[in-house]
Order: C-alpha cells, then sequence, then structure tokens
C-alpha cells in the first residue's frame, strides 16, 4: 500500500512538472504556432497578407480572435477548424508568440534549382 502511494506521489509530481514546464517552454509555443505557419506565413508574416499576418500582431486581439473562431461567434471559411480543440492558456501561448515577432516581409522561397 505505502509503495503504490509512493508511486501514485511520485507519479503525480511527475505530471505537475510537466505541466509547468511545458506551459512555461518558448519551443512548446513555437511548436503550438508552427501549425499556423503553412498559411499565415513562417514567423506569422504572410505573403501579400493572404491570410493576414500574425507577427507583431496585438496579443488581446489575437486570443480574442482565436476564441472567437473556436466558439464559433466569428464567421470564418476555415479558421474556425483551426482553433479548435485548443485551451485558452495554449491560445494565450500561440497569440503572445506571434505578438513578440518582428513583423517584416516573408522570406523569399528558395530558388528551384
Ligand atoms: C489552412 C490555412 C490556415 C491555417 C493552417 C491557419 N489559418 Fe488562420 N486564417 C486563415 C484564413 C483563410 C483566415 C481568414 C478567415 C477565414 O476565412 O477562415 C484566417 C484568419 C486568421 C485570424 C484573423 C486575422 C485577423 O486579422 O482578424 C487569426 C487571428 C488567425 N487566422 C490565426 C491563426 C492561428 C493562430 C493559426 C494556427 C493555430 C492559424 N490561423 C492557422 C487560414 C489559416
Amino acid at each position: 500500500m505505502l509503495r503504490t502511494t509512493t508511486l501514485f506521489a511520485v507519479g503525480l509530481a511527475g505530471c505537475l512538472w510537466t505541466h509547468a514546464a511545458t506551459a512555461a517552454d518558448p519551443t512548446y509555443a513555437r511548436s503550438l504556432a508552427a501549425t499556423c505557419f503553412t498559411c499565415h506565413g513562417t514567423e506569422g508574416r504572410s505573403v501579400d497578407s493572404v491570410p493576414p499576418s500574425l507577427a507583431g500582431q496585438n496579443r488581446d486581439y489575437l486570443l480574442k480572435q482565436m476564441q472567437e473562431f473556436r466558439d464559433g461567434k466569428r464567421p470564418a471559411t476555415i479558421m474556425h477548424q483551426h482553433a479548435k480543440g485548443y485551451t485558452d492558456e495554449q491560445l494565450a501561448l500561440i497569440a503572445g508568440y506571434f505578438a513578440a515577432v518582428t513583423p517584416g516581409r516573408a522570406a523569399a522561397a528558395p530558388a528551384v534549382r
């Protein structure tokens, strides 16, 4: 019994540690944000602003838009699907990530040889 309790305590501590580590881990925020690069451009700098650039955008604005897409409050062609399944904490990490990126033009694609 003692052994089971000890194992449980160690397991629980492990989970708490993992959670704390991911929430504070900048690579976790980037890995969440990277799923948006396909459409919104690398680091959120979109090509010709279609779809809109996220880089350097206001954090609170980004968070609110994502929550509204997720909750079906803002009509969308595709974003309501991409915002689904994220917690408010994850959306805040994504919004914080893009808000911290310096806005700019998308880098030119490498030349095809
Ligand atoms: C498949 C392409 C695609 C992906 C992937 C994608 N988006 Fe979008 N995003 C769009 C399009 C298109 C719009 C315009 C709204 C619409 O029609 O859905 C948009 C609009 C937005 C807007 C509103 C911008 C504004 O100026 O109001 C935000 C914020 C946004 N996306 C954030 C994200 C985030 C964060 C992710 C990653 C979790 C993401 N998007 C992934 C295509 C995409």
